[in-house]
């Protein structure tokens, strides 16, 4: 059963609280609800991607009550400052670098070395996030592939009895996804059209690159993703002492070394761990990493597909 909270301190308070213990709680925006998941939490953004369905990983944003926080997890240039200034609270994302000793988990963003980061306007968001205390990844919270929803109702029409609640603030005011920009390159480079228009954000700082190589770098579209510097290898049946081992289950014997993703074969618990696993991996002085079989259900595809660029060296 999903808990419909109403938007008052005791459903803050209790909506809150289910984000720290790890649940999954959906909450309003100004622009669309989210799906919200401590994002420090491996565990409960793994299972933020389970409730969705997303046959692939792709990178979260991360909401903060005010950019001091934001501050605390992405390096800002002053280019993010001015647009923090202008634009926050509201329907802005800024893709910004990752601190270096950032809480926020690698599944988050997955894997990438950049973070999406916003403070969305409704007081009750903020209120929210700033009683959760933590970074809170939320995309839209409505299964992969349905239009994203705009009212309690609609997300329990989608993911009712999966989430544990939802904290219903009325109506989403903007009703489009926010604007997502990339300032972690060169030029600043618009990845997603949304609820602040681009003149408003030329206005501000300038000219903003919106061509193809731009949409390039956005996510889910190879290049950006993090990529295991050593050849993968996938189906391992057996293993050598060359070898670093992704290991789904009972380990194969052999390895150099061996990351185990899930002993239970939980593939919600490998996803979680899938990104810290290939930078371990990574690190182990092996020549290649060694990749067990994790089977074709649930988070068990976007797992795969990860790996499967890996192997073809696609990112
Ligand atoms: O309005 C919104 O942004 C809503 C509310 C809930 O805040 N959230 C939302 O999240 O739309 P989602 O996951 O549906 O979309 C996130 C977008 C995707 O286009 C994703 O590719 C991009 O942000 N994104 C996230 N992290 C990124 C990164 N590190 N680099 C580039 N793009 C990133
Ligand atoms: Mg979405």
């Amino acid at each position: 059963m999903t808990e419909v909270l109403p938007a008052d301190a005791a459903g803050i308070a209790r909506a809150a609280a289910l984000l720290r213990a790890g649940a999954l709680v959906a909450f309003g925006t100004e622009t669309v609800y989210g799906l919200g998941a401590d994002a420090t939490d491996a565990r409960a953004v793994a299972a933020v991607f389970a409730a969705k369905d997303r046959p692939r990983f792709n990178p979260l944003i991360c909401h903060y009550p005010d950019a001091e926080t934001v501050w605390a997890d992405v390096v800002p240039t002053e280019t993010a400052r001015r647009l923090a200034e202008t634009f926050w609270p509201g329907p802005l994302t800024l893709v910004l670098p990752k601190r270096a000793g950032s809480r926020v988990a690698d599944l988050t963003g997955a894997g990438l070395d950049t973070l999406a980061v916003r403070v969305p306007a409704p007081e009750v968001a903020r209120a929210l996030l700033r009683a959760v205390g933590r970074p809170v990844a939320a995309p839209s919270a409505n299964p992969s592939g349905r239009v994203s929803p705009t009212t309690a109702a609609h997300v329990l029409d989608g993911l009712g009895g999966r989430i544990a609640a939802v904290l219903d603030s009325g109506p989403c005011k903007v009703g489009v996804e926010s604007t997502v920009l990339d300032l972690s390159g060169g030029q600043p480079a618009l990845l997603r059209p949304g609820g602040v228009p681009l003149e408003a954000i030329e206005a501000a700082i300038g000219p903003v690159a919106t061509g193809r190589p731009a949409v390039l770098r956005g996510p889910g579209m190879l290049a950006a993703h993090y990529a295991p510097h050593l050849p993968v290898r996938l189906a391992a049946e057996h293993v050598g002492p060359d070898e670093a081992l992704l290991a789904f289950g009972e380990p194969l014997p052999g390895a150099g070394a061996v990351f185990q993703l899930s002993a239970r074969g939980d593939v919600t618990e490998a996803a979680a761990n899938l990104f810290a696993g290939l930078r371990a991996l990574d690190a182990s002085g092996c020549a290649r990493i060694a990749a067990m079989t994790v089977p074709e259900q649930g988070l068990g595809r976007a797992i795969n597909d990860r790996l499967a660029r890996a192997a073809a060296g696609r990112g």
